[in-house]
Formats: structure tokens, C-alpha cells, sequence
């Protein structure tokens, strides 16, 4: 099963941003820990980062048809985009969002989150190791999604 992980802007900056809210951790190192899990578990993982909005949205509604999850964080987007919004919602699939930071003890505009209703969960406030814990959450997801694909082909069609 594929996984997407679409990183919005300035996450290209970890590693040099300031560290003291995002660690020293690169994205590029980021991805790599991802890849491997993904590798140890069978998944297929794509990475994709951009700092424009309608690149974020073509990515996600390429994902329809292509991807079985997304893991998403949006970044600044998250507070104000109904578009990358509208665009989860419209390809309707198992989505985490995903924040380094904890958005909700930081200053009030961060607070307001577009898309997390559109997301089957959240992980906030964990650093880079976030998206570990996303990768396991999906996984937990994908294998449920499986399990119940497999039983609705074992159940006879009703008379
Ligand atoms: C962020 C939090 C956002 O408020 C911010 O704009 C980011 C990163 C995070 O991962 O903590 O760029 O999404």
C-alpha cells in the first residue's frame, strides 16, 4: 500500500529554522527514518515538499486513485487554507496531519487548524518523532483497511 507525505513551505528550512521550535533535524533525515519503517512494513512511501499552495492541492488530488493514506503537514497552511482543505475532503483518504511543534501553546493564530477536521487524527507537539508515530498510525489504518477489504470478499453476496 502507497503512503504520500506531503510536506508544506518552509519545512524545507528544518534543520536551519529556528531550531529551537523544530530541532535540528533535516527533512531529508526525516524521510529517510520514514522510508526505512515504510520499508521494514511493506508500505510504499512518496515524499513530495512545496512552498505553493496549488502545487500542495495538484499533489493531493494526484493521491486520488494513486495513494491509499496521506500524511500531511500543511505548515502555515494548516491555519488559513479551505483549498488544501477542500482538496482532503474531496479525495476522501485516511489522512494524518502531522505538527513538530505544539500548535496549541504557541501564539492564537496557530490555533485556528483548517484542516485537521478533514484528517482522521493529528499528531502535535512531538518534534520529528511525529512522523514516526504517523507512520505507525497509518499503518494501524492501512492493516484495518485490509482486514476489512479481505472479509467483505469472504461474505456471500445477500439472496
Ligand atoms: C508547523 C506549525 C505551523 O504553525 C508552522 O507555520 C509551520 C510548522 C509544525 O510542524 O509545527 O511551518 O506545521
Amino acid at each position: 500500500m502507497k503512503i504520500a507525505v506531503i510536506q508544506g513551505p518552509n519545512l524545507n528550512m528544518l534543520g536551519i529554522r529556528e531550531q529551537n521550535i523544530y530541532g535540528p533535524m533535516k527533512l531529508e533525515q526525516i524521510h529517510a527514518q520514514m522510508k526505512e519503517f515504510a520499508e521494514q512494513n511493506n508500505l510504499e512511501v512518496e515524499f513530495f515538499q512545496s512552498n505553493l499552495e496549488g502545487e500542495i492541492v495538484d499533489k493531493i488530488q494526484d493521491c486520488y486513485g494513486d495513494a491509499h493514506g496521506i500524511i500531511i503537514n500543511a505548515a502555515a497552511y494548516s491555519h488559513t487554507s479551505v483549498a488544501i482543505r477542500d482538496a482532503l475532503s474531496a479525495v476522501n483518504l485516511p489522512a494524518i496531519e502531522v505538527h513538530i511543534s505544539n500548535i496549541h501553546r504557541r501564539e492564537d493564530f496557530r490555533k485556528e487548524n483548517m484542516i485537521a477536521p478533514v484528517c482522521t487524527s493529528s499528531v502535535v507537539g512531538f518534534g520529528p518523532f511525529g512522523y514516526h508515530l504517523a507512520m505507525m498510525g497509518m499503518l494501524q489504518i492501512m492493516s484495518e483497511m485490509k482486514a476489512a477489504q479481505e472479509m467483505q470478499a469472504q461474505t456471500p453476496p445477500a439472496q
